[in-house]
């Protein structure tokens, strides 16, 4: 059975602004009484919880692939245990990252390439149907004023082994995500990142506004 909710995926960048504007979204989707269920990967539920913790400690050393088994795990179960029974209860998701995270950090950024996407495909397919993202809205900053946010940020956000990166590792997901909006159009809006805070989120608010008309949801 074809799930009948909308799926809108948060996407950018780390140091984008993402998690301020999920809060814009909260604010106002439960302003307009919209249901809808927020959501964050890698992690969401317990055991995607537990895997998060093992791949973001900047104590563990692991190979991108290794990296990249597990968030398709972690997302798996999310999508089962949790995104899946919503969408079928006709519900908004809104998930902090998604397939589209692995195809960038771990397709371009660990230069792993097309093995992501075939680990992605089997990681979404449940019953014989892929689940896609509705819409991702991707919040775009140049990697280094997403890695400068981060930094004058450190005593508020715990900084990840991934944050850790060198330099070129964010201009190779930069440059994936770019690709990938080209790639998947149909379910890609870039949002341009590098305004103010309330403009960033005026942008977001027009395109969940069509969303939401376009799926009665
Ligand atoms: P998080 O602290 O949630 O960062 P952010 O607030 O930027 O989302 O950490 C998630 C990190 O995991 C982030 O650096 C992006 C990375 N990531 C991947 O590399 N692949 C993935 O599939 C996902 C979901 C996240």
């Amino acid at each position: 059975m074809k799930a009948k909710g909308l799926f809108i995926v948060l996407e950018g960048m780390d140091g984008s602004g993402k998690t301020s504007q999920l809060e814009h979204i909260k604010r106002y989707l439960n302003e307009q009484q919209i249901d809808f269920l927020s959501t964050r990967e890698p992690g969401g539920i317990s055991v995607s919880e537990q895997i998060r913790e093992v791949i973001l400690n900047v104590d563990n050393d692991m190979s991108g692939l290794t990296e990249c088994l597990l968030y398709a795990s972690a997302r798996r179960e999310h999508l089962i245990q949790k995104v899946i029974p919503a969408l079928q209860a006709g519900r908004i998701v809104i998930c902090d990252r998604y397939v589209m995270s692995s195809l960038a950090y771990q397709g371009y950024g660990r230069e792993l390439g097309k093995a992501v996407l075939d680990i992605n495909q089997l990681a979404i397919d449940v019953d014989g149907q892929q689940y896609w993202a509705d819409m991702n809205i991707y919040i775009d900053v140049k990697p280094e004023v997403g890695l400068e946010r981060i930094m004058s940020k450190s005593g508020e956000r715990e900084v990840n082994r991934l944050d850790l990166e060198a330099l070129e590792f964010h201009h190779r997901v930069h440059q994936g995500y770019m690709e990938l909006s080209e790639q998947h159009a149909e379910r890609f809006v870039m949002i341009n990142g590098e305004q103010d805070e309330q403009h960033v989120f005026n942008d977001i608010k027009q395109v969940l506004d069509t969303l939401i008309q376009q799926y009665h949801v």
